[in-house]
């Protein structure tokens, strides 16, 4: 939008507009001052998407958002402008440690690297996928080799979905855990020209090949389909594995993946469907040796170009963008690709100094909202038995919080550290690679690291993978296995949130998205998780209590999803019991607190996992009687009118 417009905005509210502000409370919760300023502008702000000729009891997200679209232009939300500055800051830096090889940020832990990773991705000029290929270590004959010693080669690079899936993942809050499962007959393989193009050995044409693929596929998609729909995985040594399915050599192959000189025969593992695995390895074993191999590497480069924010990726085979969208594009990547160093860059580069004074407000409004939770769990309105309700306490209690999302109480040597474990070369394909080798060597030794100082470190936040998809990290998120809520800095910053907030808009957004996330531990389908992010069996229990079988009823409309309304309803309300205990302040800071929460959702168009924004802000108010005793909507108004559902 441009200035004039803004200023013209600002100019007609603060004349005409602008709601008596004098009983307003200006006290600065957990600072020694919170600036005037800051605070003025940012109401000037929120009352300029307001639209005045909206009945805020008929709908209130157009009331509250009505300008948006005018001033933001289509398709944006606060959370994606904000995630926009992140990666210009990224590029920022970037371009000037370019200009100036003297800048300390230099002599950081990984920034080098980093550097080199960024260049190599902005000179890219056409995709050339067989690089990939030529940088992986040498591989053993094609034609004669056993399709696992391929196989889990790739797995080095946390490529796993066909033939065995052997995977290193997370299991709970202090341990990963190696999960084994048969071929994922989900995803099957487009090979295109340009992968085909980049494959060795090609003797057939690319329609016989396609073809032959195909064949394959569908033999393995019959053999790996499960015969009984569960998704439980069997805790099982390696001796057991091998016992039953003595057709693999899954000691050569862990040792490989794993890059490890033994796996004890004890050594426990999560697996799924051993009978599929071991019916695809007799299948397997008896096929062309150079048909598997190829169809892997063909699986490995479409995965590739699958990752999230690959720049090869985008369109196959036509030019690379422009320059500039070309950067951006590079540095999305490696914040996917290399999460950890992309982190630490930005933690001490723009967030150190602003770390004291958030840690500071976000921990107390946590601790605040912790403590009411707590209080509501003890009225036990559902009437649960006594140590269920204590065992959900704890849950709450030993919930985490991490702003930013950086490991805890490391030193700079922690990042040393990780700076020797990974290479960067010349080339955008081999620094890929490398980045994939370097995040999944690090998970495959944290499986195996019996030092419980060093693994705290690296539970104490969440080192997201390179195939994280989209948007997670880009709003607060519960994580059920660490039972840790992360706030991302794209969060951590105007106008979701600022330090030197007064009441009303600090807890305003504030305390309603830790309060809605916080809810995720008791949503329908993320209860079940424990205190230590272990597997319980607490819905079970709750599904045996009449009256929370009765709430969930209540809220769960076919068109919505369930989850998150819980989320918006239980949370909005756990929020607000927190904020306003009397009503004398709610009536003169109810405006700014109503408005704050609205403009998270102003321009959401909802996703996969959330209805629209205008859906969850009207509903999760209109469950709200205090919204509508502030705005005076009588009975019967949209906002006034919902069946009032009891949850958490
Ligand atoms: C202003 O808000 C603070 C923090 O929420 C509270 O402690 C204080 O009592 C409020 N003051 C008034 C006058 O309501
Ligand atoms: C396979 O890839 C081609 C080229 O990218 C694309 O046009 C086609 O739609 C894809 N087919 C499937 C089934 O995904
Ligand atoms: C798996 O079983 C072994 C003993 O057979 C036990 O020590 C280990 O804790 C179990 N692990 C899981 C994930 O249940
Ligand atoms: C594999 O292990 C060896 C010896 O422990 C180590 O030197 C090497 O760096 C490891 N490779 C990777 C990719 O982590
Ligand atoms: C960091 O260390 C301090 C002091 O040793 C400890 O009190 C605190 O709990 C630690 N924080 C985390 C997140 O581990
Ligand atoms: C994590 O899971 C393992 C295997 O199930 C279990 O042995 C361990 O006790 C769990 N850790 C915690 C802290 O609950
Ligand atoms: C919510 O309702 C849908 C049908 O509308 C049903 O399939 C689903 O199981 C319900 N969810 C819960 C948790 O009760
Ligand atoms: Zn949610």
């Amino acid at each position: 939008m441009e200035r004039g417009l803004w200023l013209l905005l600002l100019l007609s509210i603060s004349i005409e507009a602008m709601p008596p502000t004098h009983h307003l409370n200006q006290s600065c919760p957990y600072q020694n001052q919170c600036n005037p300023a800051i605070n003025w502008q940012h109401i000037r702000r929120l009352e300029s998407y307001v639209r005045r000729d909206v009945d805020p009891c008929v709908d209130f997200y157009a009331y509250a958002c009505g300008n948006w679209r005018r001033i933001h232009g289509e398709g944006g939300t606060a959370t994606t402008i904000s995630e926009a500055q992140i990666n210009q800051r990224f590029e920022d830096l970037f371009l000037r440690l370019l200009q100036d090889p003297r800048a300390p940020e230099h002599g950081y832990p990984m920034q080098q690297k980093l550097l080199s990773h960024y260049q190599s991705c902005t000179a890219l000029t056409s995709p050339n996928l067989r690089q990939y290929l030529q940088h992986l270590p040498p591989l053993p004959s094609l034609d004669t080799s056993h399709w696992m010693q391929l196989v889990s080669i790739l797995g080095r690079y946390g490529y796993h979905d066909h033939y065995v899936q052997i995977e290193v993942r997370h299991h709970n809050i202090s341990q990963h855990m190696i999960f084994i499962q048969p071929h994922n007959h989900i995803l099957s393989l487009n090979l295109t020209r340009e992968i085909y193009e980049a494959l060795p050995q090609r003797h057939l044409c690319f329609h016989q090949l396609k073809d032959m693929f195909n064949r394959l596929e569908v033999h393995l998609n019959r053999l790996a389909k499960p015969n009984i729909a569960d998704d439980s995985f069997h805790n099982l040594t390696l001796e057991e594995i091998r016992r039953r399915v003595p057709e693999l050599d899954w000691l050569g192959a862990l040792k490989r993946q794993l890059n490890r000189s033994s796996v004890n025969a004890d050594h426990s593992f999560q697996v799924d469907e051993l009978s599929a695995i071991r019916q695809l390895i007799l299948y397997l074993n008896r096929q062309d040796r150079l048909l598997l191999n190829l169809y892997s590497l063909a699986r490995f480069l479409s995965h590739l170009l699958k990752l999230p924010h690959n720049p090869l990726g985008r369109q196959s085979s036509s030019p690379l963008e422009s320059s500039k969208s070309l950067s951006i594009a590079c540095i999305r990547h490696m914040r996917r690709t290399l999460y950890l160093p992309m982190i630490y860059a930005y933690e001490r580069v723009y967030y150190a100094q602003q770390r004291p004074s958030d840690e500071r407000v976000i921990h107390s409004v946590f601790t605040e909202l912790k403590d009411q939770l707590v209080q509501t769990l003890d009225q036990n309105n559902f009437n649960l038995n006594r140590g269920l309700v204590e065992a959900l306490q704890t849950k709450v209690l030993g919930m985490r919080l991490n702003v930013g999302n950086v490991p805890r109480n490391v030193t700079e040597d922690f990042f040393w550290a990780a700076d020797r474990n990974w290479n960067v070369g010349h080339d955008f394909h081999e620094n890929h690679l490398n980045s994939l080798l370097y995040y999944y060597s690090l998970t495959a030794e944290l499986e195996d690291n019996p030092d419980a100082t060093e693994k705290a470190l690296w539970y104490s936040f969440n080192n997201h993978s390179p195939d994280l998809t989209d948007n997670i990290d880009a709003t607060p998120y519960f994580y059920c296995l660490g039972n840790i809520i992360i706030i991302p800095y794209s969060y951590a910053q105007l106008p979701f949130y600022h330090s030197e907030f007064w009441p009303a808009m600090l807890y305003g957004d504030l305390a309603n998205t830790l309060g809605h996330e916080m809810m995720h531990a008791f949503d329908t389908d993320l209860v079940d998780y424990d205190v230590q992010g272990n597997m319980r069996d607490y819905s079970e229990q709750l599904q045996q209590q009449p009256l929370y079988v009765e709430a969930v009823k209540c809220l769960n409309d076919s068109s919505v999803v369930l989850n998150e309304r819980t989320s918006d309803v239980s949370g909005s309300r756990l929020a607000f019991r927190t904020y306003m205990k009397d009503s004398q302040s709610r009536q003169s800071n109810g405006r700014y607190y109503f408005l704050q929460f609205s403009h998270f959702f102003c321009g959401d168009e909802g996703d996969r996992y959330h209805d629209m924004g205008s859906t969850r802000l009207n509903y999760a108010l209109s469950q709200m009687p205090q919204f509508a005793e502030y705005f005076q909507c009588a009975r019967g108004t949209p906002m006034n009118s919902a069946t009032q559902c009891q949850f958490w």
